[in-house]
């Protein structure tokens, strides 16, 4: 497992008098399991129950092989029970599970959540007015952003997975239009597919240059000129980021990154697609640029996982005492910036022994 997850204490053991396992005896305590019910907390605005579950689905994860019901509750701690609460305890947690599913409320959340543009909040208060599905959405004329039009539009293409083949080529358009604006400048693919994942929902790019300044404006070159008809929605944002505010305190909120970015939905030809009445599918597409001396931590910060950038930024914030994020690292007892030519440094930095990208999957 990853050094740094490794380093980070254990979860504390059930008392040992306990003689019933925490997860209600039945096996099917699973990654997915838990999963849904860290999605079902989210939606109810549990932040702190669905952190507990999502820990406790990717420390599953890690564990090796099968373990039996009594193991699994002292791997997991007894943080997961109080997050179950005792009558799932009782119950089992297949069955909460299966609950949660069928539930009216959590179907349509997960429906409505599923529109690009549309987070916890928004779909709550649909589900509040009684909207139910996608058809009374445009029925009702509910008023929509240009983004969640967009997202409504292409709902079915953005919830079909993107293959990895599909997210080059998108990298390889890009780069073209990188090359043309500013030769020298490079992509990277970041996101799920650095970390070997045959599909995911997007396609994560990161541009720079290695000479720095050169690198700004770049995103306009893409997004705007040559790729009009192409680009079926884009949503800009300039970079906000100066090194002279300083850092974010430590144990602070996860800082969204102020890198200058574009949130997009590109229009990739895709041949012989079996049933399709066209020749073309909308991709979500990430664009993001960063400086050359910000690009490590950039690749680092876009590369993920969520939840491996989350227990990195603690790990480094409680035994480092230094704030990571996709701009800087800084050490708050020296009161310095740490600099980093590569990943491996930032790994180096924090005393960590390295991660490849396809180790950050937890
Ligand atoms: P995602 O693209 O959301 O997730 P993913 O690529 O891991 O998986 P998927 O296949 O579902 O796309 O995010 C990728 C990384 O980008 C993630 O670690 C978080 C980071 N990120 C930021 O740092 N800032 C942002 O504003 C956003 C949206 C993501
Ligand atoms: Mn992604
Ligand atoms: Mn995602
Ligand atoms: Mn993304």
């Amino acid at each position: 497992s990853p050094g740094f997850l490794a380093l980070t204490p254990p979860p504390t053991p059930l008392p040992s008098s306990s003689s019933r396992c925490p997860t209600g005896g039945d096996s099917a305590l699973s990654q997915e399991a838990l999963e849904t019910l860290a999605e079902e907390a989210g939606f109810s605005g549990s932040e702190g129950r669905s952190l507990a579950f999502t820990r406790a689905a990717s420390v599953l994860k890690a564990l090796p092989g099968q373990l039996s019901a009594l193991e699994e509750g002292q791997a997991l701690g007894s943080g997961l029970s109080l997050s179950l609460g005792q009558d799932v305890l009782e119950d089992g947690v297949s069955v909460e599970v299966e609950r949660v599913k069928l539930s009216e409320r959590y179907r349509t959340m997960k429906l409505f959540t599923k529109i690009f543009g549309v987070g916890v909040r928004t779909a709550s208060r649909w589900y509040q007015e009684g909207i139910r599905t996608l058809v009374d959405l445009q029925e009702r004329n509910t008023k929509l952003t240009r983004q969640q039009q967009a997202g409504l539009q292409h709902y079915e293409d953005l919830n079909t997975p993107v293959e990895r083949g599909e997210a080059e080529s998108i990298g390889r358009m890009v780069q073209e239009a990188v090359q043309r604006f500013l030769p020298g400048a490079s992509v990277t693919l970041a996101g799920g597919f650095r970390r070997g994942k045959p599909r995911g929902h997007d396609v994560d790019l990161l541009l720079t240059h290695p000479e720095a300044g050169r690198e700004a404006g770049l995103l306009s070159a893409v997004c705007l000129s040559p790729h009009q008809g192409l680009i079926l929605y884009q949503h800009s944002q300039e970079n906000s980021f100066a090194l002279h505010e300083g850092p974010e305190p430590p144990g602070g909120r996860d800082v969204l990154d102020r890198f200058e970015r574009c949130f997009s939905i590109f229009r990739l030809e895709v041949q012989g697609r079996p049933g399709a009445a066209r020749g073309w599918k909308a991709v979500r597409v990430d664009l993001v640029v960063a400086p050359v001396g910000q690009f490590p931590f950039a690749l680092l910060g876009w590369t993920g996982s969520r939840h491996f950038e989350r227990e990195l930024r603690r790990f480094a914030g409680h035994e480092r005492k230094m704030v990571l994020n996709s701009h800087t690292l800084y050490d708050t007892r020296l009161n310095l910036f740490l600099p980093a030519a590569s990943e491996e440094e930032i790994f180096q930095h924090l005393g960590l022994e390295y991660v490849p990208p396809t180790q950050r999957n937890a």
